[in-house]
């Protein structure tokens, strides 16, 4: 067993809904242990800037529900640079912290990874990002809310788009990834999923478009992800339009995508997640991220986590592509 008798919680990067229970777990499973717990407020600017919260166990209560971080979030520009860590180390060491545990996306894990390596601080990642982005673990914390909250949308634009007889093109979160963009255009019955990790082909989707008027369909759901077209689904539509001359209209779904309650799903894997990282550092563990295999939680080095891209289910585009013509 280490010596860990004092950890540090924060949120880092975009916040995602489920990271309150990842915090519950982390400060209520540290508390059962006989450790001290604290906070640190927007993430590592809160180490930086020394605002740290003493996290009781009524500190998180009536949480588990709620989406954003109680503990705020920021990305830290100061803490990319080396004497930016270093002061993160030396508070950390005045307040008597023995580990980290960061919840967030990669950025954040590099950032942990860093603060382990060049400053020698225990750390543990656990991943909260509604982009499912993170190689090692089947599903990150906040991706299967944001999921169905866009999907929620879809299905409504779908009414109007019926009615009106238009081509909707409705732009989700993704700027690399478009894990998002396949789920929701799968299970919102999308004519057409634009990707960040295939190239985008205007011409295809207009004969898509055409081929699917000509057999009696009067409207289409076009799903694009943020970073899959130069210019966004606005410019994609745009040219779409131009080639074919289509009645169309643009919905983009942004931040919405990034709040409101976590689903079930999403608070089990970060209950789940939370209780096995403050386990990990009391066995001695470091440098390792929590991810889930098959519902089930397992411990991934860092460095493998942020180690290249995840490869997104394209099985998912064929289905889609097949089953909505
Ligand atoms: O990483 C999460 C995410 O929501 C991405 O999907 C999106 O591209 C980005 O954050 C948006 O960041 P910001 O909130 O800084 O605009």
């Amino acid at each position: 067993m280490a010596d860990v008798k004092h950890i540090a919680v924060l949120t880092s990067g975009g916040d995602a809904p489920g990271m309150n229970a990842a915090i519950r777990a982390v400060v209520r499973t540290g508390l059962a242990n006989d450790l001290r717990v604290t906070g640190a407020v927007r993430g590592y600017r809160g180490l930086i800037e020394r605002e740290f919260v003493e996290m009781g166990p009524t500190s998180v209560s009536n949480i588990i529900q709620t989406g954003g971080t109680i503990l705020k979030t920021s990305r830290s520009d100061d803490f990319m640079k080396p004497e930016g860590r270093a002061t993160a180390a030396r508070n950390l060491e005045a307040e008597g912290i023995d580990a980290v545990v960061g919840i967030g996306g990669d950025g954040t894990f590099r950032g942990l990874i860093d603060l382990s390596r060049e400053q020698g601080v225990r750390v543990v990642g656990v991943p909260g990002t509604i982009d499912n982005d993170i190689t090692g673990t089947d599903n990150t914390i906040g991706f299967d809310t944001a999921v169905n909250t866009a999907l929620e949308s879809i299905d409504k634009i779908r009414d109007t788009a019926q009615s009106h007889d238009r081509v909707f093109f409705i732009e989700v979160m993704g700027r690399e990834c478009g894990a998002i963009a396949l789920e929701v255009g799968l299970s919102g019955g999308a004519e057409a999923i634009i990707v960040p990790e295939v190239p985008a082909d205007v011409d295809e989707t207009c004969d898509l478009l055409t081929r699917g008027k000509k057999r009696g369909k009067t409207s289409f759901i076009v799903i694009v992800a943020e970073g899959a077209y130069k210019g966004g689904a606005a410019t994609f539509a745009k040219e779409v339009s131009d080639r074919i001359g289509v009645d169309y209209r643009v919905s983009i779904l942004g931040h919405v995508q990034r709040g409101g309650s976590p689903t079930s799903f999403d608070r089990v894997i970060a209950s789940l997640s939370g209780r096995e990282a403050v386990n990990a550092l009391l066995a001695g563990k470091n440098g390792q991220m929590v991810g889930v295999e098959c519902g089930r939680v397992v411990l991934v080095p860092l460095e493998k986590a942020v180690a290249g891209r995840k490869t997104v289910d394209l099985e998912l585009l064929k289905v889609a592509h097949i089953i909505s013509q």
